[in-house]
């Protein structure tokens, strides 16, 4: 247990200023927003009002007990006929340990150059090395090349598009993102993002542009805490890491507002009905909660997460869209509350689950996202184009770049073809 580095963290939280000064955000609940962190999935120790990030934090720090709460017992679905390589679950680490590691994740992108892998339990499958800025500004593998940036309708978040418009012909379903710790910081999983764009989807992520991948070799000289632009230079500092606050589940329906009113036509064509939501860890339950009350949302991403409060696993049972997830293995502090919700979704409702030994932050940090990035993209190319490449990757243990052979395990679906 490093606890030096767990004050470390707390200190570093405390100091960061700029939380205690982000912008109001406008008050809770609002449609389809029940006020708590994560939304109606969420953590129930609740926000009562998101105008104040200090509180938002407080909440977060001291709901953190429950949120490592696993369900108990909970086993992984029958994958379908498939390999599972051996992996020993591990004994599970204490809960100082937890709380440690949860909070590293919990405040990702803010803590710039921290070595985040030394906190948190990771498996074989957690990316060596440190991804350089030209790997973070690495416009993705699709087909249209992909960037970041701002629009003035949108303050309180970061859009990922094709750097050109993909011709008309190719339909673009969009993907509203959730960060770790439910934070509002639209750029520390900027990797996976563009690379997700870069296969012609539009992407929004919660909060505006400026924290880094935690695992970033960021060059001397870029200030402390910053993330530089990609010519190396000093561009967003610290406090534009931690601008937004606390995100709300309002964040992600506004997203879907601004691309439904017409705003996003510039980028291709867009769709205004087929969204994707998705999200890390606390953003896993801002997906929930989002999908729960918007039927645009034809799928929820569930990365490293799964519901934490018992008594609200019921409500899975009114899902409508497909749900994918994705544990990072027995190591993942989400993986017991992963197994659980898969078991638990409506039978008949599309759901995937593939798990990789990766633990709690998955593969998020390393270039293009790694295995995450490309299972997502098959999942995504699968899903919303009935692309068959893409479907190999997930159903036949065969396919080359397929699920299996990068190594996810105990890969299952149901209800989709
Ligand atoms: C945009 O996508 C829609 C849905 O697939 C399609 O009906 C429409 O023709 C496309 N627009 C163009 C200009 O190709
Ligand atoms: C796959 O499931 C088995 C139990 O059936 C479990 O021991 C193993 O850890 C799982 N693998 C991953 C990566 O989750």
């Amino acid at each position: 247990m490093k606890q030096h580095l767990l004050t470390a963290i707390l200190a570093a939280s405390a100091a960061a200023t700029p939380l205690a000064q982000a912008p109001a955000a406008p008050a809770v609940p609002v449609s389809g927003d029940n006020g708590d962190m994560g939304g109606i999935f969420g953590m129930g120790f609740g926000t009562s009002s998101a105008s104040s990030s200090t509180s938002g934090l407080g909440s977060l720090l001291s709901g953190i007990s429950s949120f490592f709460g696993p369900a108990k017992g909970s086993t992984p679905p029958k994958a379908s006929g498939l390999p599972a390589a051996a992996a020993p679950p591990k004994p599970a680490s204490t809960p100082a340990a937890a709380a440690s590691s949860g909070i590293t994740a919990m405040l990702g992108g803010l803590l710039n150059n921290l070595d985040i892998s030394s906190l948190v339990p990771t498996g074989p499958e957690y990316p060596k090395g440190k991804p350089s800025l030209q790997d973070f500004y690495d416009p993705g593998s699709g087909p249209y090349p992909a960037h970041f940036f701002t629009v003035p309708g949108l303050t309180r978040h970061t859009v990922y598009a094709p750097i050109k418009p993909p011709p008309p012909s190719l339909k673009m379903p969009v993907f509203i993102w959730g960060n770790g710790g439910c934070t509002s910081s639209g750029t520390p999983y900027a990797m996976f993002l563009t690379e997700v764009a870069s296969y012609g989807y539009l992407v929004i992520a919660n909060g505006p542009p400026g924290g880094a991948p935690p695992t970033l070799d960021i060059p001397r000289g870029a200030g402390a805490g910053g993330l530089p632009g990609p010519d190396g230079k000093p561009k967003y500092t610290m406090a534009d890491a931690a601008a937004g606050g606390m995100s709300t589940i309002k964040d992600m329906n506004d997203a879907i507002a601004w691309v439904v009113n017409g705003n996003a036509k510039e980028y291709g064509n867009v769709s205004t009905t087929d969204f994707a939501t998705g999200g890390s860890s606390c953003g896993g339950l801002e997906a929930y909660s989002t999908a729960y009350h918007n039927d645009r949302v034809k799928l929820i991403g569930v990365y490293n997460s799964g519901v934490i409060m018992p008594n609200k696993r019921a409500l899975l049972q009114e899902l409508k869209a497909g749900v994918a997830l994705f544990p990072g293995g027995p190591k993942d502090m989400g993986y017991e509350n992963s197994n659980a919700d898969y078991a638990a979704l409506p039978k008949n409702i599309p759901a995937f689950y593939a798990s990789l030994d990766s633990g709690h932050l998955g593969t998020f940090f390393a270039k293009r996202g790694g295995k995450y990035g490309r299972a997502t993209v098959q999942l995504f190319e699968w899903y919303f184009r009935g692309d068959a490449k893409a479907r190999a990757a997930w159903t036949d243990p065969a396919a080359p770049g397929g699920l299996i052979a990068e190594h996810w395990q105990n890969v299952t679906h149901r209800n989709f073809n």
